[in-house]
């Protein structure tokens, strides 16, 4: 599959007729919401676990030299923590365009902090995808970030961006926080 979406994303037209719907975030989505909502609760999804397995080659690298960010691979019985936003379907012009380097809109369901359920969406980058790069040690991805950069900043910055929000949210996710510990430490 090309690493481009944005077709097969604006195909996807499962809540076009919605006046609204629930989009989540797990990455970048969390700490940096660059589209209006009309609101946002912290929430979660099941059988998904976050990993910094795609490369980005538009956000925080280059084609030549990709950046690593996440997505998510299954996992049953796992649990993935993220922000949930209440949009309007046009943000998805922005948000294909956003997420064009290899993420997929997945219908899922979203389950918010006081136990009720929505479906909605999630952009994930399946390993499909030609920006995939795979699995490697939290200290080999720690030292792939280190290096990379990109138009949207310092590879790093990412991580560090992310593991704050998850923070604030009161979640701990070990792959997260030890890829952050790795690049602190400098090693
Ligand atoms: C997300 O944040 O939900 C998708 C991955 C990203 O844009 O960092």
């Amino acid at each position: 599959m090309h690493a481009n979406t944005i077709t097969i994303n604006q195909s996807m037209d499962e809540f076009d007729n919605h006046n609204s719907v629930w989009l989540f975030g797990y990455g970048s989505l969390i700490y940096n919401a660059d589209f209006p909502f009309i609101e946002k609760k912290p929430a979660r999804i099941h059988h998904w676990t976050r990993r910094f397995w795609q490369g980005s080659h538009d956000h925080r690298g280059t084609p030549e030299k990709p950046g690593r960010v996440v997505t998510l691979i299954e996992a049953p019985g796992d649990r993935c923590e993220g922000m949930a936003y209440l949009i309007t379907p046009e943000e998805f012009t922005h948000l294909d365009q956003r997420e064009k380097n290899g993420y997929l809109r997945l219908k899922v369901d979203i389950i918010f902090q006081d136990g009720s359920e929505k479906e909605g969406l999630v952009y994930i980058a399946e390993e499909e995808n030609t920006a995939f790069l795979g699995p490697a040690s939290e200290q080999e991805i720690a030292n792939h970030i280190r290096h990379s950069v990109g138009p949207s900043g310092k590879n790093i910055d990412y991580v560090l961006h992310l593991a704050d929000a998850l923070r604030k949210l009161n979640e701990t996710d070990e792959h997260v926080f030890e890829i952050e510990r790795y690049l602190l430490q400098g090693k």
